[in-house]
């Protein structure tokens, strides 16, 4: 909190798409704001946006980095209240040109950066014995999706390190949650060439993360008819499931 008790939230991932949807909703709330990510032109604009939000550029793979930001913030704003590591890329990858290089970037960003900023986060939560730790996985990590192999493992990994996390902190005083969005319009999804079923604004996308910050579950995920269709998948056997998946998405 910062001297006049304003939670402090940091977001990495937050110079556009979901990650700049919820610092502006967080500031709307009152938080005191880091934002992280590589673009620095593009945190300037954000900060220019608000009082409350604050740039502190970021590479997320460069691991020492993401403690000496993390110092950084707590030097000007405070103890972090809530964290929310959301950077993260999709890239389309139909087996027939699977790319292990490809594959790589999505996890080193997806699994590897994520990594790297729980370290800093959990060493100072548990030390204190207070603090929430948001992961942005996806729904696409509840199974996996033609064309999207390396994505799909990446965000089922995130779901899992999340688990392991609130299972074994949550009874210190650390609250992890795991964010799993459905479509929502970012310069990410921009690039897709495919119907994407009840794509969201980031603005509504980033009200529920932010309402879902202030809560007990531990999955924000959104929209609500989208997570209980794909949920559903998830109980089926394999080869229902496949039968399925192959005729939703035309193969
Ligand atoms: N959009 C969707 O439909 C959707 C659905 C489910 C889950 N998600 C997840 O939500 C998260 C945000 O997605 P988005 O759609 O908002 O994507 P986006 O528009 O591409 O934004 C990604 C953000 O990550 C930052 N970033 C990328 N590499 C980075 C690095 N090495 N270090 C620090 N920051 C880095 C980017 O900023 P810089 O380039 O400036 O570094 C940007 O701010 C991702 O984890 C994504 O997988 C998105």
């Amino acid at each position: 909190m910062t001297a006049d008790n304003r939670k402090v939230i940091w977001i990495t991932g937050a110079s556009m798409g979901i990650g700049a949807a919820i610092a502006r909703r967080a500031a709307q709330e009152g938080w005191a704001v880091a934002v992280s990510a590589r673009s620095r032109d593009k945190l300037a604009a954000l900060e220019a946006e608000h009082d409350a939000i604050h740039a502190y550029p970021l590479d997320v793979l460069d691991r020492g980095e993401n403690a000496a930001v993390l110092d950084r913030i707590e030097a000007d704003l405070g103890p972090v209240d809530i964290a929310v590591l959301n950077a993260g890329t999709h890239a389309d990858m139909p087996a027939a040109e699977f790319d292990a290089a490809a594959a790589a970037r999505i996890f080193d960003l997806n699994l590897t950066g994520l990594a790297n900023g729980i370290e800093p986060v959990v060493q100072r939560f548990l030390a204190r014995g207070r603090g929430r730790l948001a992961l942005t996985a996806s729904v696409a990590g509840y199974r996996g999706l033609p064309r999207a192999a390396a994505y799909c493992a990446s965000k089922a990994g995130v779901i899992a390190m999340a688990e392991s996390l609130a299972a074994e902190i949550g009874p210190r005083g650390v609250t992890v949650q795991v964010i799993c969005p459905g479509f929502v319009r970012t310069p990410l999804t921009d690039k897709n060439e495919f119907p994407m079923p009840f794509l969201m604004e980031p603005e509504d996308a980033a009200e529920r993360v932010v309402k879902g910050l202030q809560g007990t579950s531990f999955e924000i995920a959104f929209p609500r008819r989208f997570v209980w269709q794909l949920k559903l998948l998830r109980l089926l056997p394999a080869a229902l499931y496949f039968r399925l998946i192959r005729k939703a998405t035309g193969l």
